[in-house]
Parts: structure tokens; C-alpha cells; sequence
């Protein structure tokens, strides 16, 4: 049986009418949501009225005028709101307000007299809070005893120095593949040396971590997930402006958020699995391996995955931009000052004992010489 044109329009027009009347009652909603939010806004501004001085806030439209500032935009601005309402301020920006202080014993005063009082991490902000898995990392875990479990863990197990050793055949591989690829960019014209820094530390915390060689794809791989979501963080910030409300509103960044997060689990952790299949053949420890040991004493449980993922992703990031930049920084200024750079390449003769097959020469774009630079490298890395 087919139905007639005039029911068919009939039916659309009843489809169309529930459509609307669902959209009215998601604005209508929304519109609802938005006044309690002033009300309850406005309350807290009146309880929180001890709070330092500082510019007009107004619930909902502050925040949203802060949303479109970006993070370089704060400290002059700061700069103008400390020279009008002093050294100490309060804004609000989000859902809480942030104090700042712009006076060494004020400083000084609240953070080392009143320690006990300030110096701990706020609550995380919703997006914050599912990428470090409920505050389950070094850099967001409240001061405590499960801070202090992860910290003495990365340091001791991963960072110090006896156990940093026993990577160093990969160490001696990622600085080949390093001399290689400075030797082969520096041939071009124009040669930026920041990429390869950046590749040779993502490879070397790639193995650290995970405790095998993985293939330049999975590298690549990890690289990518890993980059994205850094990058792509400050545009999640507005999804922790209201949650409630974002949630409904904004359901596809939230969406987005969620499949970056999935993205990286994918990738991260078929890895740590790995290692966790493989107790009894391993060359090395790697960070992977002294997550899946450890114990949160103070929550009384192993690590779960999730929060392996966020140990994991915090190692790799925290790790590569920091030495890939104070690399550049370091072979910057070698180039900026030869005779610097010539009590190196002896001071490397010294300890390698006078023989240049570990020194390589490479021409710095401006023609510079970079005698002897890739051996301080062994030293570095
Ligand atoms: C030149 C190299 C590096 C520099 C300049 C650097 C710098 C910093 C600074 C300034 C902090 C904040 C201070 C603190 O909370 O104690 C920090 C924290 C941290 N760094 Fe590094 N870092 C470097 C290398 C690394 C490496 C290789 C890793 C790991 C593989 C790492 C992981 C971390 C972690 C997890 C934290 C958070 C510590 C905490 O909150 O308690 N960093 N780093």
C-alpha cells in the first residue's frame, strides 16, 4: 500500500511541527539555564566579596569576553589592571576567579608563609580532569601522597642518572639517526635544525616509555595524536566555561574532545598492553614498566589504564619540547660563539681522547662551522 501525496505532506508537516517543538524546548531550556547561571553567579560574587579588587565582572559576558583573548594577550593587560588596582587582583576568568600578585613579598608572604594554605593545584576544569584522568598525573595530582608516588617515580626510576644509562644503546641510535638527518638538511639552503631535535627526543621518550623500537610510522603515529591534542587543548577551553550548558550546546566539541582522547588510547595503549604481556623478556625498564608496578598507597589501587594513558602522554610531552628547544638554544649560541665552541671541541677530545671520528662538521646556515657540536650531543642526549 502506498500512502498519498496529501498524507505524505501531512506527515512532514507533523514532522516539522515536533521538530520545532523540540528546538523551543531546547532554547526555551537554554534561556533558563542561562538565568540561573546569572543567579547563581551574582550569589557567589556577593559571598566572595573578600576577594582582592579588580575589574567589572559580568556573569556569563565576562567570560565569554575572555574566551576570545588569547594567552599572550594576559600579561599586558595584567600589566594595566596592576598599575590601576595594585599589586594584588583579583579576575575572574572561567568559572572561578584567579588571584595575581605582581609584588616579590606579597608574594613571598602568601606562598611561602601561607604554604600550607596555597600551595596545591586547583580542582581540574572538566577537560583538564578527562585528560589527565581525574588529576592522575604528575602536573595536575594534588600536593600529596599520590603526587608524590608518581613524581619519586618518573624521577628515580626514569629520570636519574644511573637509570638513564641503561638506554644508551637507543641513546647511540637516535644520535645517528640525528647526525644523519642534520648532516643531510644542512646540505639544503635553507636548514632548520628544531625539527630534527624534535624528532630524535620524540624517539628516544618513545622507547623510554614503551621500552621498543617502534617503526617511523609508529612514531609518526604517536606524534600525531600526542600533537593534535596539545595543540588543539585551548580549543577545548570554552567547553569548561559552564559544562552543563556546553554540553548541550557545544555537544559536537565535546564530541571532538572525546574521539582525540579515544585516538590516543588507541594508539598508546596497545603499547603499554604489550609490555604487560611481556614481563619476563625485557632488555630494559621503561616507564610503561614501573606504571604497571606501581601502587597509589593513599587510593589503595594499582594504576588503571587510563590513567596510564595520561602518565604516558605527560612523559612524551613533557619531555620533547623542553630538551628539543634547550638543544637549539645550545647549538644557537655555539654558532653565535665560536671560541665557546672550540673549548667544547676540545673539552670532547679530551674525554672521547683525541680522536675526530666522533666529531662531525656541519655548515650553519649563515656558513658558520659546527665543528665537533654533534659529538657534544653524546654528552647531552
Ligand atoms: C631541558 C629539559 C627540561 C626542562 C627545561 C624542564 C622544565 C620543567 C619545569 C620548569 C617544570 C615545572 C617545575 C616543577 O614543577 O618542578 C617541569 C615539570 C615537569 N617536567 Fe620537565 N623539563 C625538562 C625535561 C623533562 C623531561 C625529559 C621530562 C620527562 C620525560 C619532564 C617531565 C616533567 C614533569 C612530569 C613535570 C611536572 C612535575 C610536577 O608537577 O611535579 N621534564 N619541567
Amino acid at each position: 500500500m502506498t500512502a498519498s501525496p496529501t498524507s505524505s505532506y501531512a506527515t512532514k508537516l507533523f514532522v516539522i511541527n515536533i521538530a520545532d517543538k523540540i528546538l523551543l524546548v531546547h532554547m526555551l531550556t537554554i534561556v533558563m539555564l542561562i538565568i540561573i547561571r546569572v543567579i547563581c553567579t551574582l550569589t557567589t560574587t556577593t559571598k566572595t566579596a573578600t576577594l582582592p579588587p579588580g575589574p567589572l565582572h559580568i556573569p556569563i559576558l565576562t567570560s565569554l569576553l575572555w574566551l576570545r583573548k588569547s594567552f599572550s594577550q594576559l600579561e599586558p593587560f595584567l600589566n594595566t589592571l596592576h598599575a590601576k588596582h595594585g599589586p594584588i587582583i583579583a579576575l575572574r576568568i572561567g568559572s572561578r576567579p584567579s588571584v595575581f600578585i605582581a609584588d616579590r613579598s606579597l608574594a613571598h608572604h602568601s606562598l611561602v608563609h601561607n604554604s600550607s594554605i596555597f600551595s596545591d593545584r586547583p580542582k581540574a576544569l572538566p577537560t583538564r580532569k578527562l585528560m589527565s584522568s581525574n588529576q592522575h598525573n604528575i602536573s595536575s595530582a594534588s600536593y600529596g601522597v599520590t603526587w608524590r608516588t608518581l613524581r619519586r617515580n618518573l624521577a628515580s626510576e626514569m629520570l636519574h642518572p644511573a637509570k638513564v644509562k641503561s638506554f644508551s644503546e637507543i641513546q647511540n641510535w637516535v644520535l645517528d639517526t640525528l647526525t644523519n638527518r642534520l648532516k643531510t638538511a644542512s646540505e639544503s639552503e635553507s636548514f632548520m635544525a628544531i625539527p630534527h631535535f624534535h624528532y630524535a627526543m620524540f624517539c628516544l621518550l618513545v622507547f623510554m616509555c614503551f621500552g621498543e623500537r617502534v617503526s617511523v610510522e609508529k612514531v609518526n603515529q604517536i606524534e600525531r595524536v600526542q600533537r593534535t591534542l596539545l595543540l588543539s587543548m585551548s580549543r577545548f577551553n570554552i567547553l569548561n566555561f559552564w559544562p552543563q550548558f556546553t554540553k548541550i550546546l557545544l555537544r559536537k566539541r565535546w564530541e571532538e574532545l572525546l574521539k582525540l582522547r579515544k585516538g590516543q588510547e588507541d594508539v598508546l595503549l596497545p603499547l603499554i598492553r604489550a609490555r604487560k604481556q611481556n614481563k619476563g623478556s625485557k632488555s630494559v625498564v621503561s616507564y610503561a614498566d614501573t606504571l604497571l608496578e606501581l601502587e597509589l598507597k593513599e587510593e589503595n589501587h594499582k594504576l588503571n589504564e587510563d590513567e596510564m594513558v595520561s602518565l604516558c602522554s605527560e612523559f612524551l610531552n613533557g619531555g620533547t619540547d623542553t630538551t628539543s628547544t634547550a638543544l637549539q638554544w645550545i647549538i644557537a649560541n655555539l654558532v653565535k660563539y665560536p671560541d665557546v665552541q672550540r673549548k667544547l671541541v676540545e673539552e670532547i677530545r679530551e674525554v672521547i681522547g683525541g680522536d675526530d671520528s666522533g666529531l662531525t662538521k656541519i655548515v650553519a646556515p649563515g656558513g658558520e662551522t659546527l665543528g665537533g657540536v654533534i659529538g657534544a650531543f653524546q654528552h647531552m642526549i
